[in-house]
């Protein structure tokens, strides 16, 4: 029996619109949030659109590993929490593939991330070869361990969110039983670090989730809710995904 409140996230990724956020939270404001949190991660500068006082929570999608300085385009953490952020991506598959961002700079977001008090939501995920040559335990371990070997406090701060490459914006989301063999797995390896937070931190699961799959999905042991891409663009279909989760 889990005593993890499940959580629903949205990433908007390069997307959405002033538009957008008033039909998002028009839409939302049916959820029972006493059995889901929802949170939704816009561009920046869409934070400070969303009307204060409702239980939609909101996050970043990256910050920068600086805290202030000559940094030109980037967004420290006190910048993104003063706009309204209480969450933050860290780490996402985009992040990694397109802006380069290795281990050492991910462990100095999360960092910066919680000294700000804001939630990383870590992202990690194998991609197709990896998952093909049987290595998606060993790519899983790699990756958390960047953060959480050398700095387990951090654990009971943060999210993670399990987001197979191969899964994103494809179309082709893991099945039932493939995420939740990873979330397991996830869940394992981070019991090395610290059992307690391992056993109470929230994983998600992200990568083609719609309102057709995400009951099936929510419904496994180590599954505690979803990243949703293209779908939380969808205010009737991401409510939908909301309502999956119990
Ligand atoms: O962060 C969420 C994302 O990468 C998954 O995207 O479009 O496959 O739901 P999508």
């Amino acid at each position: 029996m889990t005593q993890r409140k499940p959580l629903v996230a949205a990433n908007w990724k390069m997307n959405g619109s002033k538009a957008l956020v008033d039909d998002m939270t028009h839409s939302l404001a049916v959820v029972d949030f006493t059995a889901v949190d929802v949170m939704i991660c816009p561009p920046a500068t869409l934070l400070p659109l969303f009307p204060q006082g409702t239980a939609i929570a909101l996050g970043g999608q990256n910050l920068s590993q600086y805290d202030a300085g000559a940094y030109t385009g980037e967004l420290s953490a006190s910048l993104l929490l003063q706009a309204g952020a209480r969450y933050v991506l860290v780490g996402h598959s985009e992040r990694r593939s397109l802006f380069s961002e290795d281990d050492d700079i991910l462990l100095a977001k999360v960092q910066q991330a919680v000294a700000t008090g804001l939630i990383p939501v870590f992202c990690v995920g194998e991609n197709l070869q990896q998952r093909q040559q049987e290595k998606t335990t060993e790519v899983l371990a790699k990756q958390l361990a960047a953060v959480y070997a050398s700095h387990p406090e951090l654990l009971a701060k943060s999210v993670i969110a399990y987001e197979p490459v191969w899964a994103i914006g494809t179309g082709e989301a893991a099945t039932p039983e493939q995420a939740q063999q990873a979330h397991a797995a996830i869940r394992q390896l981070l019991a090395r670090y610290d059992t307690v937070a391992a056993s109470k931190v929230r994983i998600l699961y992200g990568g083609s989730v719609n309102a057709s799959n995400a009951a099936a999905l929510f419904n496994e042991a180590d599954i505690d809710g979803g990243l949703v891409g293209g779908a939380s663009l969808k205010p009737a279909e991401f409510l939908e995904i909301c309502r999956s989760a119990k």
